[in-house]
């Protein structure tokens, strides 16, 4: 997979570059670009955006700057998808990270301050994607959880201590919640490890991760 950031922090991400799940797929199932919009503004001085039309608070990120920034990288194109990080987008789920694991070739652009100009996300990007119904200062967390949820569902992110047949989600606990998760000591002050965990009796020990599974999923 590629994935492109657009960002005007681009030292936001090398945090997560370094850290798994990220660093374990980088340069063979993933590259990873991060592009700053101030290197390839049209305007002087690095100017990204402006004041709203209409008056108001705050900047809002200039359509021809990011129009330029997608050219500088692109050509023409892009001819894949470009998803805007938005709060008004369509919200992160488990499936939309399916979905997007499964582009071989992702863009996302993002906003700080006001936001995008919105031609950016009508005319510049396929769609918005929200990570959630609140609002945050800028596009790069958001783009950090998209790409470590991702980049988790890609062959060799997760380690053999991990793994994502079973966890919160996903199919193999038919999109439910994980079961419980008990380790050593078995017991601390009074508080005791479930005894069918203990029992060494993997069958029953199955069915109880799956009863506990649904009982947590229902409602
Ligand atoms: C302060 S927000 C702008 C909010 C915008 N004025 C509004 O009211 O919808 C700045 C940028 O942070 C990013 N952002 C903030 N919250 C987000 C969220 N929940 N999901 C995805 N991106 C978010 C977006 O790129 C957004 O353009």
């Amino acid at each position: 997979m590629r994935l492109d950031v657009f960002t005007l922090v681009p030292a936001a991400f090398d945090w997560a570059r370094e850290r798994r799940p990220l660093a374990a797929v980088l340069d063979h199932e993933l590259e990873l670009r991060v592009f700053n919009y101030r290197d390839t503004t049209p305007l002087t001085a690095g100017q990204v955006d402006d004041d709203p039309y209409g008056g108001g608070p705050g900047m809002v990120l200039r359509v021809d700057v990011v129009a330029a920034a997608l050219e500088a990288v692109y050509g023409d194109g892009p001819d894949h998808r470009v998803v805007a990080l938005s709060p008004q987008g369509r919200q992160l789920t488990q499936d939309v990270v399916e979905e997007l694991a499964s582009e071989e070739r992702l863009t996302l652009l993002s906003a700080r301050f006001e936001g995008f100009d919105e031609r950016i996300v009508t005319q510049l990007a396929s769609d918005a994607i929200s990570i959630g119904p609140y609002v945050l200062s800028g596009g790069e967390l958001p783009a950090m959880v998209l790409l470590d949820a991702v980049v988790r569902r890609l062959p060799g992110a997760l380690g053999s201590e991990e793994s994502g047949l079973f966890e919160s989600f996903s199919r193999g606990l038919d999109g439910g919640l994980e079961y419980p998760q008990y380790t050593r000591p078995a017991e601390f002050r009074g508080w005791n490890v479930p005894d069918v965990l203990l029992s060494g009796d993997h069958r029953r020990i199955e069915e109880w991760r799956q009863e506990q599974s649904r009982l947590r999923s229902v409602g």
